[in-house]
């Protein structure tokens, strides 16, 4: 079993509420928030204030992936009442270990995200303080780019370092994520699979909620 979290990056904007509404009555179980801010990725895509915006309208939990520089600067504007986890990139703060007791400060999960060009060395002193690794299987920035399959293996490398040194972290994994490829990632051992546009580029995107959760 593995958790779904559709991100809303490839929802219809003009109709935020009812898309979040459908993936939630179909099952999905978190609701994946990509903020980027035009300095860390190539792209910028919305801020805190659109994310508040679903406040009370879902009561799904949140999953917030930074791609941004200088992320402790605006964590705190993340967190909500629905606000499960926050994820920081590893190749974005200085003071990884730093950031994620200050995430952790607020009652919020912590979360390390890593591109795909970074090895997983860089969590080798920081593993036990972590909740999540969202390991990127594109290069953040955009949706609907194609899986890189060198992910594949670092998730089972990453499989290995959890069952040895922390059991209960989740392993997540975003970009690429389609109907095709989704068995071989959960079996290797990812626990929450972020989809954007496979869900909501789908013509139906509740039908496509239930074709993800009964794989
Ligand atoms: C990419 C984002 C992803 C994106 C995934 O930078 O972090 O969460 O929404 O989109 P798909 O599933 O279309 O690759
Ligand atoms: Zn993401």
């Amino acid at each position: 079993m593995y958790q779904l979290a559709p991100s809303i990056l490839s929802a219809d904007f003009s109709k935020l509420g009812e898309e979040v509404s459908a993936v939630e009555e179909a099952g999905a179980h978190i609701i994946h928030i990509d903020i980027m801010d035009g300095h860390f990725v190539p792209n910028i895509s919305y801020g805190p204030a659109v994310m508040k915006s679903l406040l009370g309208k879902t009561k799904l939990p949140f999953d917030v992936h930074l791609m941004i520089e200088d992320p402790d600067k605006y964590i705190k504007e993340f967190v909500t009442e629905n606000t499960k986890y926050i994820s920081v990139h590893a190749e974005a703060c200085v003071h990884l270990h730093r950031t994620l007791q200050y995430i952790k400060s607020f009652g919020v999960e912590a979360g390390v995200a890593l591109n795909p060009s970074t090895p997983l060395n860089v969590l080798e002193y920081v593993i036990n303080d972590l909740d999540m690794v969202l390991i990127m299987s594109v290069n953040p920035g955009f949706g609907g780019q194609s899986f890189i399959p060198s992910a594949l293996d670092k998730v089972k490398q990453l499989k290995k370092l959890k069952d040895e040194l922390n059991p209960n972290l989740v392993i997540a994994i975003d970009g690429g994520i389609t109907l095709n490829n989704v068995k071989e990632i959960v079996d290797a051992g990812v626990n929450l699979v972020v989809a954007g546009s496979s869900v909501f580029g789908a013509p139906d995107i509740k039908e496509r909620v239930k074709e993800f959760l009964s794989l």
